[in-house]
């Protein structure tokens, strides 16, 4: 079965904001045992960006989605639904969807946050547009943020090089027939949550100074459990949206994988037979900013002109939980 919405809907402004401190792989090795080449050759990333401490998601996430509406011409008072999504909230409530609100000034908006980790991104895509598609709200922005330099153990040299601060934004309009969201296919399995998750600091684990000791308020993660189900499940899912909608790699004019790591991403492309100037790559600037990578990615393939009205993408997504999912698009903008 296809997934179509209820009525044409597609992204018609994107923006993104990075904070201005660069963390590169040499930077990360002089605290940790570890060097450029490993995290290079094993991840693709070069350097990162992160946060000087005290700064929260909706201090990045405010200027992305003002960047997003300004591209568009709105005003902020004309958004009619904010979703946020995010694994590092300023603070577990009230939600960072209402703090951005707030900062851009959406008078008349409603929202909420939403957590699906890493596939954050295009799950709050296909639950804003089809909220859009419904006449539930007329304009809507969905806005992907993440601190993680807030939650990683910087003693862990396995995850610590891994991750990246930054957020991206979208807006969402109903748009011409043909246009914007064509399908999309999404998953959740519970039974991949203990290969990636935060073991304390939610109802099952509140924060004590041992868990603060322990360092149970950051990622831990299987990496290579990860890895593996990152691979099978973007490729198998990317794949069959092909399928089912008569296409071929070779139709697409960009994939846009969730930046992990490179080796994840060139082997979800080679499924896709897709040549791999198609792909679009930001992960060795800015590493894993988990919810932000799609619509930062978007929005960047923008500013290098890859992305035209009429064309054919994939955006593409794995996560804790394991959650995952992609979306085909018709460009609308
Ligand atoms: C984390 C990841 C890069 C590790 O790569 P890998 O090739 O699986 O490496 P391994 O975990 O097998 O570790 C190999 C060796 O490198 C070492 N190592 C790990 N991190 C290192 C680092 N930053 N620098 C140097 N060495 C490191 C390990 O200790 C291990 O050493 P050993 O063989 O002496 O025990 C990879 O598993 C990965 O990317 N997984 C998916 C992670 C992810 O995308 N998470 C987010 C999903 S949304």
């Amino acid at each position: 079965m296809n997934h179509r919405l209820a009525a044409p809907v597609g992204i018609t402004a994107t923006g993104q904001c990075f904070p201005p401190k660069v963390v590169t792989n040499d930077d990360l090795a002089q605290i940790l045992d570890t060097n450029d080449e490993w995290i290079r050759s094993r991840t693709g990333i070069r350097e990162r960006r992160w946060v000087e401490p005290g700064t929260g998601a909706s201090q990045l996430g405010a200027p992305a989605l003002q960047q997003a509406l300004d591209a568009r011409g709105l005003k902020a008072s004309e958004l009619d639904l904010l979703v946020v999504t995010t694994v590092t909230p300023d603070t577990l409530f009230p939600a960072t969807a209402c703090r951005i609100q707030e900062r851009v000034g959406a008078s008349n908006a409603f929202g909420f946050d939403l957590n699906a980790a890493c596939s954050g991104f295009l799950f709050a895509l296909t639950t804003a547009a089809s909220m859009v598609a419904a006449g539930a709200a007329r304009k809507a922005a969905v806005v992907g943020v993440d601190i993680m330099s807030t939650i990683i153990n910087k003693e862990d040299r396995a995850t610590a090089v891994l991750f990246g601060d930054g957020a991206g934004a979208v807006i969402l309009e109903q748009v011409d027939p043909g246009y914007g969201i064509l399908d999309f296919e999404h998953r959740i399995d519970g039974s991949g949550g203990e290969f990636l998750f935060m073991p304390a600091g939610g109802s099952l684990k509140p924060a004590t100074a041992e868990t603060v000791a322990n360092k149970e308020h950051t990622i831990h993660q299987a990496g290579s459990e990860v890895f593996k189900n990152a691979v099978r499940e973007m490729a198998d899912n990317s794949r069959l949206l092909l399928d089912r909608n008569g296409l071929k790699g070779e139709d697409l004019a960009l994939f846009v994988p969730h930046q992990a790591n490179i080796r994840i991403m060139d082997a979800a492309a080679k499924r896709l037979e897709l040549d791999p100037a198609r792909m679009m790559v930001n992960i060795d600037r800015y590493a894993n900013t988990t919810t932000a990578t799609i619509p930062t990615a978007l929005h960047q393939a923008r500013e290098q002109g890859r992305l035209a009205k009429g064309d054919l993408v994939i955006l593409s997504a794995f996560g804790a939980g394991f959650t995952w999912g992609s979306t085909l698009l018709r460009w609308a903008c």
